[in-house]
């Protein structure tokens, strides 16, 4: 989800809808505001009415459009004169995404108002105990029940103002719940103030001039400041137009931790694209080109200066495991590859998800690299928390400067990606691979290595990489036309092998998310134990092929199984690379990519698979950069 707060002197309604429509990206199920009207300025309606001490809020399932059609329609009352307000737009976990559960969500006494992101994991007995003491519940789900407390312990909150009355009042809240959640509140008795809390979901503060801000990330505030304060677990904070107050959760005086923001808003702007995702794929060369830069010195000795781990520490390492989710961890899954052939370390990946319930083994000299674009994702973070306790040392690979992951890692390699706003990852998988393929190539040196020959050619390829994907940009035409003709396909197949094998596993996940098809990704050679059976006349099967250099078996192989599912009916889309000969008898249609090292090539071949979902979905009539029940960053586990 994503929340925004503002306490200032202009109009809050608009300030709050702005934030709202920059961190849309993180759930649009359904978006809201509530907004105070303080007694004691010249707040009036349109009739020149004063409208003291109250609290509006306005609702509504969707994106946020239906919101602001819903405000533009209504004329949006005493809604426009606030100076106070918060804003929210949902990923529903708890109760499905209707108007009823879109928050704020009131308190049974109609005084407070309040907006949640993440899991209130004991809200069944806290409402229970609500409604044994009479109080009905207005919807299904789990913030509500903080509503409700927050105006029960406001009743008998000490405190010298009603803002301080109201930060001590969620304090109080704060310690009854369990799980993971970033709360604001508002209250009509409170006018000028919102007050947040945070424990493992995100929450930063932005300072302005005569005014101040809380959102769950900076993309929110950016237009109107670029200094930021960071918020640690378990603190609440009170913003007033003048002041920033934070405290952990039993009142005890915390300093925040100020940071400026160095990013540029243009970065978060479609800057003529039709889709965010269409700019991100255009900009891989780029980031890729950031993500390696300073990383290499001119011997081509790698510089990893934000990896905080000694050399000594890299050399005591015996096993690494890579946890992330989705996009990330195919990342991960590619990096396997790479690890262990350079290093010869053993390697595992794992969905984070799955990581921590299943007991791993860990210890001292295993090294868990957590990779994550946000670096907020709980699964990830839950899963680098259980590495730590087991005294394994952490690694994170990060796109988001200051985020949650990173800042609980022992080191850290930030992607250069800049913002990626499209929820379908894109540039910022690129990066990951990077990273990850950097990573490998330390450890591989650090520890002196079998192949110091190849290390050192692939570091100097590394830096064509941005060429050869600017490349494949160029020739992106017959993918699209391509596109339109598989939009009406019912099921899109994906095969590959080794480093490929990953890469189909992602085509297979763009097309799922952007164009909401059955699609599945495959290791070719267990096609034949199996999956095969759902080869049919015309089923398209994209085949992601390795390089005939090098690795030559492997070509080979991939080039039978193409075989095997064409004899079946499938229609072969073959992306290959330049000069591959071999595979064209069996492809009903051939796509090249520049020749690349084996390890490396996914950094090419992905791209027409992002090209090919992204226009598949669009064909389709689809929202490219919002797609259903998707949020890009999931805060919950
Ligand atoms: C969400 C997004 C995916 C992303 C995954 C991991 O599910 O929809 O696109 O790959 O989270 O996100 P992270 O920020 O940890 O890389």
């Amino acid at each position: 989800c994503g929340i925004v707060g503002y306490a200032g002197a202009r109009p809050a309604l608009n300030i709050v809808l702005d934030g709202l429509r920059r961190l849309e990206y993180r759930g649009y199920d359904s978006a809201g505001v509530a907004i105070v009207l303080s007694g004691d300025t010249d707040d009036g309606d349109a009739a020149g009415r004063r409208r003291p001490g109250e609290l509006l809020t306005a609702k509504r399932a969707g994106k946020l459009a239906n919101l602001e059609k819903a405000l533009a329609e209504e004329g949006a009352h005493g809604l426009r004169l606030g100076a106070t307000g918060i804003g929210h737009t949902r990923w529903a976990t708890h109760g499905g995404p209707t108007d009823r559960n879109a928050h704020p969500h009131r308190s049974f006494d109609g005084r407070v108002a309040v907006i949640h992101n993440g899991i209130i994991e004991n809200f069944a007995k806290l409402r229970a105990e609500l409604e044994h003491d009479g109080i009905e519940f207005a919807s299904d789900t789990d913030t509500e029940c903080a509503a409700h407390l927050l105006a029960r312990a406001l009743q008998n909150a000490a405190g010298a103002t009603p803002g301080e009355k109201l930060a001590e009042a969620m304090r109080v809240v704060s310690r009854r719940l369990e799980g993971a959640f970033t709360l604001l509140a508002v209250d009509v008795e409170a006018p000028g103030v919102v007050v947040g809390a945070r424990r493992n979901s995100p929450l930063v503060v932005g300072r302005g001039e005569g005014e101040n801000y809380l959102a769950s990330d900076v993309s929110a505030f950016i237009e109107h400041t670029r200094e930021a304060v960071e918020l640690g677990q378990d603190q609440v904070v009170l913003i007033s137009p003048t002041d920033i107050v934070i405290t952990d959760f039993h009142g005890n005086p915390v300093e925040g931790k100020p940071f400026h923001i160095t990013w540029d808003a243009s970065a978060a702007e479609k800057s003529g694209y039709e889709y965010f995702m269409l700019k991100e794929i255009a900009e891989q060369p780029h980031a890729v080109a950031e993500t390696l830069l300073g990383r290499l010195n001119e011997t081509g000795d790698l510089m990893l200066d934000e990896v905080r781990l000694t050399d000594q520490d890299l050399r005591d390492v015996d096993k690494v495991f890579i946890v992330a989710c989705g996009t990330a961890y195919h990342a991960g899954m590619v990096a396997k590859y790479a690890i262990e052939h350079w290093t010869r370390i053993p390697c595992e990946v794992e969905l984070a998800s799955e990581f921590r319930y299943r007991d791993p083994v860990l210890d001292r000299s295993t090294l868990v690299v957590a990779i994550s674009q946000s670096g907020e994702t709980m699964d990830t973070l839950m899963a680098l928390r259980h590495a730590k306790e087991q005294k394994a040392r952490v690694l994170a690979i990060c796109n988001t400067n200051g985020s949650t992951i990173p800042r609980e890692s022992d080191a850290v390699l930030y992607t250069h990606a800049g913002p990626e706003i499209a929820v379908a990852s894109t540039k910022a998988f690129l990066t990951q691979l990077v990273a990850c393929y950097l990573v490998g190539l330390h450890l591989a040196q650090v520890r002196g290595v079998k192949y110091a020959d190849e290390v050192a050619a692939i570091i100097a390829q590394l830096q064509e990489m941005p060429e050869k994907i600017e490349q494949v940009l160029s020739m992106m035409a017959p993918i699209r036309e391509l596109a339109r003709d598989l939009a009406e396909a019912k099921s899109v197949l994906f095969i590959g092998r080794h480093v490929s094998y990953p890469v189909a596993l992602e085509g297979a996940l763009k097309l799922k998310e952007l164009a909401y098809m059955h699609a599945e990704g495959f290791a070719a050679g267990e096609l034949k134990h199996g999956p095969i059976a759902l080869i049919d006349e015309g089923t398209p099967v994209i085949c992601v092929v390795p390089s005939p250099r090098g690795r030559g078996v492997l070509h080979d192989k991939v080039v039978s199984n193409i075989q095997e599912v064409r004899a079946r009916g499938a229609r072969t889309i073959v992306i290959a690379e330049e000069g591959d000969v071999a595979v064209k008898p069996y492809a009903d249609h051939l796509f090249y990519v520049p020749i690349t090292p084996t390890l490396l090539a996914p950094l090419v071949t992905t791209v027409p698979l992002q090209v090919l979902a992204c226009e598949i979905a669009s064909a389709r009539g689809h929202d490219v950069d919002q797609p259903r029940n998707l949020a890009k960053s999931v805060t919950v586990e």
